[in-house]
Formats: structure tokens, C-alpha cells, sequence
């Protein structure tokens, strides 16, 4: 296997050269870090994870909604972004380059422990660590907090900061829920949008970006239903792969698959509902095509919590490129949201419970798309082989940018007329499907291959003959014929994954 710094840049060259992402953004001006474009195929592929993402909550009883990605500085300020969401920075004394703090003192001194420390003590690290500019190796300035918001202005006069987070300007319709939930909780919301965190020096390419797709599921609930959570019967039997901050603070990292009855009666949850929204975000990363194998969930030691979290778990993919990523959080937010808009905005955020107030609950699922979406790529690559003489990508079907690939083996009529009528079938059936005539067969199956797609249907002379097309399969290489009019169902079901394509043939 390359080294880690390889296997990003190969994943990273692979991506930019098949169209999945281009950057950083804009190019033919130098490019900003943390932005970037996302080509063809990447546009593709985060249009399906988002559509495995929306059914998911769908099914989960969720509404989505969508708000506004500016507000005003007010919000933050209630929500305790101006205050709390900030990054330690410390400044080069001799070429005045800025570095976020805690990650240069991670890098030049592995293993030190500094979660959760202060401004004052991640100075007094430097100092003692002897931590230096990896620049120019001068000396590093005081530690300083950085708000990692970006700030804009409304007309002439008015703050105004772009959202770095979706769930802030959900929580803002509380109230509207309210009436269209007909006052009964609780109530399930999540956004897919834009939010925006001003990153001092964004590396890691598509895993640290500053301008991202969110999506965040919000559950507004009492503190009774925490407890008595019914859905948490149909997943008590399940198991999952838990990382306590307990194990953690003893060094120990491996995952343990723990059933979710045992993790309530350990004490690794606290509350039913909160289980279950780990389980729920553990459930949509293996329907965007991750394999249990790569997954993990690790709870937040209680020094990294954020401002906002009681209590926090997050679920991790193993990568090639980077090891363990972190690509979603999922929050025990107490009331502490509801609370604070409460008290700055004077309207009531509350129901009443035996006549009296009560300020709800917010549990919530959080997570943005690109991390996911590199992730996969990651996951996916194959490198070339003997039978292969391409590195190629092996997306999971559902997931696959393009799903089917539609040759006629020549650019004839004869050929071209039946083959375009599979082509639109194919692509009637809700697919996303490519058409391609151009060089041999044997070359467009390589081009396919490239960019993960998972079954290739050739039109020939016999099709015209029998009615039979042949479908390739990219996995095995495996071909077979099979008559044209039970090839959308068989696609249906090879894509679904509730055929094989041995049992398939
Ligand atoms: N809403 C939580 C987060 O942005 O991580």
C-alpha cells in the first residue's frame, strides 16, 4: 500500500482527471483553498448519496424544509456561534503565516494530549514543545481564538453572517413546526444546504472545505420521550461498532459491536431516542454504500464536545488517504437551543406540559456530503491488475454515478435505432444511464469501468435476430444475454442488490 500522503494525492488525480471534482476553486485564477467544483460525475454521485440521504430520513419520518444560508449577527449571537465556535490560532513572529494551534502542536508532537485546553495552555505547549513555524521555522506568537464564521452585511448596516451550520436556522421555525405539527411532539425535521466555516488553512483537500452541503436532521422532543422511545424496540437487537470515550481515555480504539439494548443498559447512551439516532445515522452512511467494515462510531471525549452538545457520537470511515474520518456528528443538543432564541428573540419557544412551559429537546443527526463523497471514491478504488489494465472504481450500484452503460456494438442504424430504444427505456425506469458508440467495445467497457459503472448493455446483430442484448457486469467482467424486454427488471434488481448477477445468468 502507498503511503497515506499517496493515496489521497492517486484518489485526488483520479477524481480531478474522470470530472468528479475540480480544485481548489476558482483554478485558472490560483484557486482558494477550501473551495471546490464538483464536475460531471461528482455532481452525479452527490445527487444519488443525497437521494439515498433524503429517502433515509423520509422513511424515518423526517420533513425537510430549507432556510435561508444567510442571518443576521443576532442569531449567532443567541446561538452561541460569535462566542463559542472558534478555532486557537497562533501567528508566525518572524513571516506572520497563521496555523490553527491545537494541529501544529498534534503534528510536531504526536501522542501530546491537548483536547479541550485553553488559549493559555496551548501557549504554554508551544513554548515547552519547542513548536515552531513549519514554514520558516520562526517562532510561533500567543494563542488567540478565531471565529471561523463568515461575515457579511445586509444593505448598509446590518451584520450578517453566513450559516455554518443548517441546524441554527432550523431551530428559528420552531414555532411554524409547531402549528403544522398540530402542537404534538416530537417533531422531525432536516435540511439539506449550504453552510460556510472559515477555515484558517484548509487541508485535506475535500475533507476540510469552507463553503459545503450540510444535511442535519433535527428531532425537537420532551425529555419523557427521550426515555420512552418506541422505535427503539425495532432496533435493540442490532449491533453496532462502539468506541466509548471510557475506552478511548484507556487507549483503546478498536471497535466493539455492541448491541444497542447492551449500550442503553451499560450506560453507553443515556437515552433510547439518542441511541436511535446513532443508529439512524449508522443506517444512511451503509445506504450511501458504505461497508460495515470500514465504519466505526466514536463518543466525543467530554473535552471535545461543541458548545451546544450534551452528549455527542461520531460515525468515522477508514480511508486509504487519511485513515479514520469523521463525517458525522450526531448531537444531544439538551434544550440549550431553544433556550438561548428564546431569550434573545422574547418569543416563546416552548409547549405546555400540565400547564406549564417547557422548553423541548433537540437530538440531531449532522453531517456534510463531500466528506462522504471523497470517502467513497477512497473506498472504491481499484488499482489495475493483470485483468485489468486500468484503475477503476467499484461503487456500490444504488450509489453509482452512472448505473448503466448502453453500446450499440456499431454506429449503424440498424444497431443505433434498437439501442436508442433501450437507452430510453432504461432511462424511463428512473436510471442514469450513458449512451456510447465511440471506439471498441472492449475500450468503452474500459472507459465505464473508470468511472464506476456497475452493468454495460451491448445491442449486436443478434439482438436484432432473438430480441437478447448482452449485459456486462463490471465486478466479475462476467457477460450474459438476456432478452430486451426483462432487462429494465433485471437491472432493477441487480442495482437494488436483490439479485446477484450469478443467480442473475
Ligand atoms: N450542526 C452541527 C454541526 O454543524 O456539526
Amino acid at each position: 500500500m502507498s503511503s497515506e500522503r499517496d493515496f489521497s494525492d492517486i484518489i485526488t488525480s483520479l477524481a480531478k482527471k474522470r470530472g468528479f471534482f475540480w480544485g481548489p476553486s476558482p483554478e485558472i485564477y490560483g484557486g482558494s483553498s477550501g473551495f471546490y467544483d464538483l464536475g460531471p460525475l461528482g455532481k452525479l454521485l452527490k445527487n444519488r448519496l443525497e437521494n439515498q440521504i433524503r429517502s433515509a430520513f423520509v422513511r424515518a419520518n423526517f420533513w425537510e424544509v430549507e432556510c435561508p444560508t444567510v442571518s443576521p449577527a443576532e442569531v449567532w449571537k443567541a446561538s452561541g456561534h460569535l462566542d463559542g465556535f472558534i478555532d486557537p490560532v497562533t501567528k508566525c513572529l518572524k513571516c506572520g503565516q497563521i496555523f490553527r494551534a491545537d494541529n501544529l502542536i498534534e503534528e510536531q508532537a504526536p501522542g501530546v494530549k491537548i483536547s479541550g485546553n485553553s488559549v493559555e495552555e496551548l501557549t504554554a505547549s508551544i513554548q515547552m514543545l519547542n513548536i515552531i513555524c513549519p514554514s520558516c521555522k520562526g517562532g510561533l506568537g500567543p494563542v488567540e481564538d478565531y471565529n471561523l464564521m463568515m461575515k457579511t452585511r445586509l444593505g448598509l448596516d446590518q451584520d450578517a453572517y453566513l450559516r455554518p451550520e443548517t441546524a441554527t436556522t432550523t431551530y428559528l421555525l420552531f414555532k411554524r413546526f409547531l402549528t403544522f405539527f398540530r402542537d404534538k411532539l416530537p417533531m422531525s425535521v432536516f435540511q439539506i444546504g449550504k453552510a460556510y466555516r472559515n477555515e484558517i488553512s484548509p487541508r485535506q483537500g475535500m475533507l476540510r472545505l469552507r463553503e459545503f452541503t450540510q444535511t442535519e436532521g433535527q428531532i425537537f422532543l420532551l425529555e419523557k420521550d427521550e426515555l420512552e422511545w418506541p422505535q427503539f424496540e425495532d432496533i435493540k437487537n442490532e449491533n453496532l461498532p462502539l468506541i466509548t470515550y471510557q475506552a478511548q481515555e484507556k487507549d483503546k480504539l478498536d471497535p466493539v459491536m455492541t448491541k444497542m439494548s447492551k449500550a442503553i443498559k451499560e450506560g453507553y447512551f443515556q437515552k433510547p431516542a439518542y441511541a436511535w439516532c446513532v443508529h439512524l445515522a449508522y443506517t444512511i452512511f451503509r445506504q450511501m454504500g458504505f461497508s460495515e467494515k470500514n465504519m466505526r462510531l466514536r463518543q466525543h471525549l467530554p473535552t471535545e464536545r461543541a458548545h451546544y452538545a450534551a452528549d455527542a457520537w461520531d460515525v468515522e470511515i477508514h480511508t486509504d488517504s487519511f485513515g479514520w474520518v469523521e463525517c458525522c456528528g450526531v448531537h444531544d443538543r439538551g434544550n440549550y437551543d431553544l433556550t438561548r432564541h428564546q431569550e434573545f428573540s422574547k418569543e416563546k419557544l416552548h409547549v405546555k406540559v400540565n400547564q406549564k412551559p417547557v422548553v423541548p429537546e433537540v437530538l440531531e443527526i449532522a453531517f456534510g456530503i463531500e466528506r462522504p463523497l471523497f470517502c467513497l471514491i477512497d473506498n472504491s478504488f481499484q488499482s489495475e491488475s493483470k485483468e485489468r489494465d486500468t484503475d477503476w472504481l467499484r461503487f456500490p450500484p444504488e450509489v453509482a454515478p452512472i448505473q448503466v452503460a448502453v453500446f450499440p456494438l456499431m454506429g449503424k442504424p440498424e444497431l443505433l435505432e434498437p439501442a436508442t430504444e433501450i437507452f430510453n427505456r432504461i432511462l424511463d425506469s428512473g436510471f442514469i444511464a450513458q449512451f456510447d458508440t465511440g471506439g471498441s467495445i472492449g475500450k468503452r467497457y474500459r472507459r465505464q469501468d473508470e468511472v464506476g459503472t456497475p452493468f454495460c448493455v451491448t445491442i449486436d446483430y443478434t439482438t436484432i435476430e432473438d430480441g437478447t442484448v448482452t449485459v456486462r457486469d463490471r465486478d466479475s467482467m462476467d457477460q450474459v444475454r438476456i432478452h430486451k424486454e426483462n432487462l429494465v427488471e433485471g437491472l432493477k434488481n441487480l442495482i437494488r442488490g436483490t439479485t446477484q448477477f450469478h443467480t442473475f445468468k
